[in-house]
C-alpha cells in the first residue's frame, strides 16, 4: 500500500469516529469517501458522484477552488431546500496535496432550540405585559384623582386585584415549568399511593366544581384487585399537580351542571391508567397534538378570561415524562374530552 493510500484509510477510520459528517473530494469535485453521518444527511450514493450535485449552493464551486489553492478558514452556511428545514455549516480544507476534506456540522437542532427560546421569551413578555399595562392604567387613573365615587374605585381595585393575581399565577407556573423541565431526566424513587392522592385532589377542586354545579366522581372499580391500592414511583407534589391541572381544566372547559369522571384502571400489565373525562365543547382534532405546547390555547381570549396561563398542560406533560408515563388526549366535539395518563406500577403492587 502506498503512503498516500494508507493516509486515506486512516482518514476514513477517523471519519467513522465523528458525529459530524465528513466527505473527501478530489480537486475536480468527485467524492471519494463519505462517513456514516454524511450519508445520513445527504443519502446513500455519494461516492463517485460530484459534490456539486450533492451540495446545491451557488458558492460551493468557488470555495472548493479556493481550498484546492490551499486557502484555509473556508466556511459556508448551507440550507437545503427541502420540506423539513435543515441547516448545515460546511468547513473545507485541503489535506496536504491530496483531497479536500469537507466537515459537515448539523446546526438544525441548535437553530430550532434558539427559535424555541426566542419564542418563549417573546411569549412570556407578552403575557406579562397585558396585565401590567392594565394595572398601570388603573393606577394612573386613580392617582389623577378623577375617580370620585367609591363604587367605581372598588370596581377598579377588583380588576387590579385580578390582574395582579394573573401575573402571580403566571410566575408560579413559569417556576413550576422550569423546575420540572430541569428534573425531567431524574426518575423519582419515592412511592405514591394513587387512591389517596386522587381523592384529595378531588376534594381540593370541590369548591370550583360547585360554582358551576358540577360533580366530580372518582371511580376505582376498574382496578383488578380492589384490595391493594396501586403504587407508583413518584413525587407526591408533582403527581398532585398533574391531576389538579387536569381536573381544573375539566371544570373550566366543562359544561355547567355536568359530571366529571376521575377513573382509575389497573389492567394487570404493570401499568395503571387514570382517565379524567368531562362533558364539554371538546377540542378539534387538529389542536390535540399541540395542547401540551407552552402557551398553546385553542381560544386564547376565553382561556385568559377564565384565568388560564396556557402553561398547565405543558407542566403536566413534563411531569408525566419524568415519571416515564404517557398522556393521551381524545375528544368528541360537543360531547366529551378525555385525558388518559398511564404510569408504570411499582413491581408487585
Ligand atoms: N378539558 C378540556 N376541554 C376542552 N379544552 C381543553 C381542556 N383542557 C385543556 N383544553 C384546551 O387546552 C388549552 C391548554 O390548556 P392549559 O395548558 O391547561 O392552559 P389554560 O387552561 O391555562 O388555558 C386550553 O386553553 C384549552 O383550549
Ligand atoms: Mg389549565
Amino acid at each position: 500500500m502506498s503512503k498516500g493510500k494508507g493516509a486515506q484509510v486512516q482518514i476514513k477510520q477517523i471519519g467513522e469516529m465523528l458525529d459530524d459528517g465528513l466527505i473527501l473530494v478530489q480537486p475536480d469535485g468527485t467524492i471519494i469517501a463519505a462517513n456514516t453521518p454524511a450519508v445520513r444527511h445527504f443519502g446513500e450514493d455519494l461516492v463517485g458522484n460530484s459534490i456539486f450535485d450533492v451540495i446545491k449552493h451557488p458558492d460551493i464551486k468557488d470555495l472548493l477552488a479556493e481550498a484546492v489553492a490551499g486557502k484555509t478558514n473556508l466556511e459556508l452556511k448551507y440550507e437545503p431546500s427541502e420540506i423539513v428545514q435543515r441547516e448545515f455549516r460546511l468547513r473545507l480544507k485541503r489535506l496536504a496535496d491530496g483531497p479536500v476534506a469537507l466537515l459537515i456540522l448539523d446546526m438544525t437542532l441548535q437553530r430550532n432550540l434558539e427559535k424555541v427560546r426566542r419564542d418563549f421569551v417573546a411569549n412570556v413578555s407578552h403575557e406579562l405585559r397585558s396585565p401590567l399595562t392594565s394595572l398601570a392604567g388603573f393606577v394612573e387613573t386613580i392617582l389623577s384623582g378623577e375617580v370620585s365615587d367609591s363604587e367605581m374605585l372598588t370596581r377598579f381595585l377588583k380588576i387590579m386585584d385580578e390582574e395582579a393575581k394573573r401575573m402571580s399565577r403566571l410566575v408560579d407556573d413559569l417556576l413550576s415549568l422550569s423546575r420540572v423541565e430541569v428534573e425531567e431526566h431524574i426518575v423519582p424513587d419515592k412511592t405514591v399511593q394513587l387512591f389517596e392522592l386522587l381523592h384529595s385532589v378531588k376534594d381540593s377542586l370541590a369548591v370550583q366544581a360547585n360554582q358551576k354545579n358540577m360533580k366530580i366522581i372518582v371511580r376505582q372499580d376498574g382496578c383488578l384487585n380492589g384490595l391493594t391500592p396501586p403504587l407508583i414511583f413518584g413525587n407526591h407534589d408533582e403527581i398532585t399537580e398533574v391531576f389538579v391541572n387536569l381536573l381544573e381544566n375539566a371544570v373550566k372547559y366543562g359544561f355547567d351542571n355536568s359530571e366529571i369522571i376521575l377513573a382509575i384502571y389497573n389492567y394487570g400489565q404493570g401499568t395503571v391508567k387514570i382517565d379524567v373525562i368531562n362533558e364539554g365543547e371538546g377540542v378539534e382534532e387538529k389542536h390535540l397534538p399541540r395542547l401540551t405546547e407552552r402557551f398553546y390555547r385553542v381560544d386564547k381570549a376565553r382561556s385568559r378570561k377564565i384565568g388560564g396561563t396556557g402553561l398547565g398542560l405543558a407542566i403536566v406533560k413534563h411531569i408525566i415524562n419524568r415519571h416515564r408515563g404517557q398522556l393521551t388526549i381524545t375528544s368528541t366535539l360537543g360531547k366529551t374530552t378525555k385525558f388518559s395518563v398511564d404510569f408504570p406500577l411499582v413491581p408487585g403492587s
